[in-house]
């Protein structure tokens, strides 16, 4: 495993060739204090399944209900390995295989990777290029992929924020603003089930800033199933989260459709995490910008969630860091 960084005169980032992991975003005007959940021990990031810590996902992040979809008239079976879903790719996604890194100059790299996904029920070979960019106060994901067949394929960065710097404290005092009219219902096997349009009074409508303690502490059987946000809109607008002690803010600014939240709620102690701290349900929280989770299952445009030759799959994601108290 190699560790890599990228840096200019705001942000420090360092990652590794494996699933092409960011292991710290640092804030280099406030104390290089990092931005992101991370494990001390880079080989923690070499773990089966679970919890994605800041990798890059495909061949399709999110889950797949009961791993299947239809595929020009078939059904495709993809592996099961969460629960009754398919998850993040399976035992072979990306964030399980070791990228080729190229630093293209101080502040941006290409992260590259020839793969197939037998395994797990994806035919043929998949090409991807992510590059990782620095510009100013902002962290630029660009994807792309090619597959060499027609697939279902949608990728994300599971990049786990606290804001508070070294995971000072929780995120539950955080601030969350999201450009979202709609968001995806949760089936109690957390597959996302349909899209709903959200109502002033709802406690998932984050049109307003409200703090992310209150939607944890809601008894929406949604939100108690799966212990905290678990949960995609979709957007709108950017997204906003934001931390007052801290004074930092991160607005997320993306051309995917959609967003999941998911606040760390299976952290457990036997992850050791920044600087010696034992890990715990909403220590972080991962925002991953995507196509519609498990959306050929949910939308009538099917065609809409099907790459291959004919149709790279592209996104490009912008987090911006700013420091509303020092006003940077
Ligand atoms: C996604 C899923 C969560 C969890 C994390 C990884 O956010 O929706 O349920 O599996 O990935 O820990």
């Amino acid at each position: 495993m190699k560790t890599y960084e990228i840096e200019n005169d705001f942000l420090k980032v360092c990652f590794i060739d494996y699933g092409g992991t960011i292991i710290g975003i640092y804030d280099k005007q406030n104390g290089h204090e990092n931005l992101v959940i991370s494990f001390d021990d880079v080989n923690d990031y070499i773990i089966e399944g679970e919890p994605y810590l800041n990798s890059l996902v495909g061949p399709v992040a999110g889950r797949i209900a009961h791993g299947q979809y239809e595929l020009d008239g078939k059904i495709q079976q993809l592996s099961i390995n969460s629960h009754i879903n398919h998850l993040h790719g399976g035992q072979s996604g990306i964030s399980k295989h070791f990228f080729k890194i190229v630093l293209i100059n101080d502040y941006s790299a290409l992260c590259s990777l020839r793969t197939n996904h037998d395994g797990d029920g994806f035919v043929g070979q998949f090409d991807y290029q992510v590059i990782y960019r620095l510009e100013d106060s902002k962290l630029i994901i660009e994807y792309e992929a090619t597959p060499e067949h027609r697939t279902i394929l949608n990728m994300t960065s599971h990049l786990y924020f606290n804001l508070s710097g070294d995971m000072k404290s929780s995120i539950e005092d955080h601030l969350i603003k999201i450009e979202a009219n709609k968001r995806m219902t949760l089936h109690e096997d957390e597959y996302p089930l349909n899209i709903v349009d959200l109502e002033t009074d709802d406690v998932f409508d984050c049109r307003n800033t409200k703090k992310l303690s209150e939607i944890h502490n809601s008894f929406h059987p949604e939100i108690v199933n799966s212990r905290g946000l678990n949960h995609a809109y979709l957007l709108d607008g950017s997204i906003y989260l934001m931390d007052e002690v801290s004074g930092r803010q991160l607005k997320l600014t993306t051309d995917a459709p959609s967003a999941v939240f998911y606040s760390a709620n299976y952290f457990n102690d036997s992850y050791i995490l920044n600087k010696r701290q034992r890990g715990y349900p909403h220590c972080g929280i991962a925002i991953e910008t995507q196509d519609i989770p498990n959306g050929i299952n949910v939308v009538d445009d099917k065609e809409s969630f099907i790459y291959g030759p004919h149709r790279v799959y592209r996104q490009k994601t912008s987090y911006e860091f700013s420091n509303l108290i020092k006003g940077k």
